[in-house]
């Protein structure tokens, strides 16, 4: 009876817990969904406009006009304003939190501000087909997803149709072609779950390459080159602007010596512009 009895209670422990664990899925499920759902629900108000505008055939010109950002009740950005002219390197810089990546993700759209508006060349973002804005406008950020795929893929990831060619060209401008080479297969060596075969700074110089196959005539880099080795980023800097033809950049940083290359530095202080100003000029105040 005794033995009956355990049997039994160890029986019903078996199903309580089996029921705990289908339990647990189905809330796991049920997270995930609503996961999903906040993501489709934002895609969908990111949605082509009825009736796109075109782009004029070149410039870069980019301009914040009076833009907020709230997250909940909290206010991120305050009615930027700010202006980066065709070929011009702006820096925006301040300390962590201050709005730095949120703002560079406006023009890109992967937010839309809640107030005001961004323009690029003086069309208005929303006003463009996401197509013809994100050939325009690539955004290069620490926290780009890298995909479990050859080498060569994920830097085409924006243009697939790119030739091999193509791609090693962006790939050298990135300073990524040589590591790329010395690995076994190449470029079509694969690079596993997020990229996790590589190094920071080498996962770095393939999003940088990414983007510059792109061939934005806008490029945002969100702290896209602080993993690297100070020569390194040196030489990739030089590939970002040593072309004729400028292409214009918004780039975020919190690193003087990448301040020091902007034609121009913002100071962002809780998501408001507290000065503007050379480098030299910022650090006397
Ligand atoms: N998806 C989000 N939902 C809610 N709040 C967010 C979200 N993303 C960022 N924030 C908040 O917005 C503020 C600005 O964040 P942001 O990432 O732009 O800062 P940052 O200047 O880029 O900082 P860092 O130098 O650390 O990269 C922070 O207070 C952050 O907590
Ligand atoms: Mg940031």
């Amino acid at each position: 009876m005794l033995l009956s009895f355990s049997a039994w209670m160890v029986q019903l422990t078996n199903r309580i817990a089996g029921l705990l664990e289908r339990f647990n899925f189905v809330m796991q499920a049920k997270a995930s969904a609503d996961r999903i759902n906040a993501v489709l629900s934002v895609e969908a108000a990111i949605a082509d406009p009825p009736r796109a505008a075109a782009l004029p055939p070149s410039g870069g010109g980019l301009r914040f006009s009076n833009v907020s950002v709230k997250f909940g009740e909290r206010r991120i950005l305050d009615g930027v304003s700010l202006d980066v002219r065709a070929g011009e390197t702006v820096v925006l810089t301040g300390r962590s939190g201050s709005g730095k990546s949120i703002l560079l993700s406006l023009p890109p759209r992967l937010y839309d501000p809640g107030e005001g508006g961004v323009f690029l060349d003086g069309v208005d973002v929303r006003d463009l087909c996401l197509e013809t804005l994100r050939s325009a406008v690539c955004l290069a950020s620490d926290d780009a997803v890298l995909f479990n795929d050859t080498i060569a893929a994920n830097i085409s990831l924006g243009r697939p149709d790119a030739s091999q060619a193509e791609i090693e060209q962006a790939a050298q401008l990135a300073q990524a072609h040589r590591f790329i080479t010395e690995m076994p297969d190449g470029y079509d060596a694969g690079i596993g779950e997020r990229g996790l075969t590589l190094s920071g700074g080498q996962r770095q110089r393939i999003v940088l390459a990414r983007a510059l196959l792109v061939g934005p005539r806008l490029l945002l880099l969100d702290d896209a080159s602080s993993s690297l080795d100070p020569a390194t980023d040196a030489a990739v800097w030089q590939g970002l602007t040593g072309r004729e033809q400028k292409r214009t950049m918004l780039v975020a940083t919190q690193r003087r010596s990448v301040a020091a290359r902007g034609d121009r530095v913002v100071l962002l202080d809780a998501g408001r512009i507290a000065a503007e100003g050379t480098d030299e000029e910022l650090w006397r105040t």
